[in-house]
């Protein structure tokens, strides 16, 4: 069977699960993976039969869609601000809302300009120190995280990609202790209350870690209000603390972070959603 004819009938098989846009994307991803071609090549080798191998990896690929397992899972990789990173069920696959967030993070470096530490709080993929080590290679990164699973991503992650990134297995929640005082300290936390998991897709709520998604619906600030508590220890003079949060939680968390004593904003992503928080102390 030709490319352009096993595309079309995936087409097909999956046309009442994804938006058109959609599926014609995770369709390029998947074509990509298995034949080499980009979307280019793609088109100029639509004649060409695949080879068997191929079409059992495709057809092993089109029942995994089926069942609603993420693309960047089946393939095992996801792209973050234009850098591919290895994932798996282990860690989050990175979002746009969190390069926006790092596009902030670099932006408020820049304008500083000397060498910053900085810590990511929740890791995951590494997706978060890794760039900000790319676009600042003159500021010092270090990436925590509580699974030890995610960490071995993370870190293979940023080897292949030549970031240098020190990384830490601390449960942040249940550590009163940290090695630096920090420039910065970032994190997009588990948000999620669990009580919201009923409304959400399969493909997150089933392949996604729990353990990056949700929080106890009783304290879904938990986070925020642990790592605003460390924040009054280690951050240095003028330190500041970035996050990503759910856009219904603004008017929590800045009423939260006023509390503890910090000034807060925040910002709005691509959509107009408020999906972005940055703190720093009162003085
Ligand atoms: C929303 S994910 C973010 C992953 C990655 N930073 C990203 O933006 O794609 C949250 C991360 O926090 C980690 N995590 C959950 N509970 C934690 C805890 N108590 N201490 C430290 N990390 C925790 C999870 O393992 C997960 O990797």
């Amino acid at each position: 069977m030709s490319l352009q004819a096993l595309k079309l009938a995936f087409k097909k098989e999956l046309a009442s699960q994804f938006e058109n846009v959609e599926l014609n994307s995770l369709l390029a991803m998947l074509f990509e993976h298995v034949t080499g071609w980009n979307q280019l090549n793609q088109m100029l080798h639509k004649e060409e039969p695949l080879d068997k191998a191929q079409m059992d990896t495709l057809q092993n690929a089109l029942k995994q869609l089926k069942e609603g397992r993420p693309i960047q899972y089946i393939i095992g990789k996801a792209w973050f601000l234009s850098n591919e990173y290895t994932v798996n069920e282990h860690v989050l696959i990175p979002r746009p809302e969190t390069e926006e967030l790092v596009d902030w993070i670099i932006e408020y470096a820049q304008i500083i300009e000397k060498p910053l530490q900085i810590l990511d709080i929740g890791a995951g993929s590494g997706c978060i120190p890794i760039a900000l080590q790319l676009a600042l290679p003159h500021c010092t990164i270090a990436g925590l995280d509580i699974s030890e699973e995610a960490l071995v991503i993370a870190k293979q992650n940023a080897t292949h990609l030549n970031a240098t990134v020190s990384w830490l297995q601390e449960d942040i929640l249940n550590t009163t202790y940290l090695p630096n005082q920090y420039d910065i300290i970032v994190s997009n936390p588990p948000y999620i209350p669990y009580k919201e998991n009923i409304n959400m897709q399969v493909q997150v709520k089933q392949f996604e870690p729990n353990l990056a998604l949700f929080v106890a619906n009783e304290d879904p600030l938990i986070f925020y209000r642990t790592i605003a508590r460390l924040g009054k220890q280690y951050l240095s003079q003028n330190g500041q603390l970035f996050f990503e949060m759910h856009y219904d939680q603004g008017k929590a968390l800045l009423a939260l972070f006023d509390e503890m004593g910090y000034h807060a904003e925040l910002r709005q992503d691509l959509f107009g959603k408020d999906r972005m928080l940055r703190a720093s102390l009162k003085k």
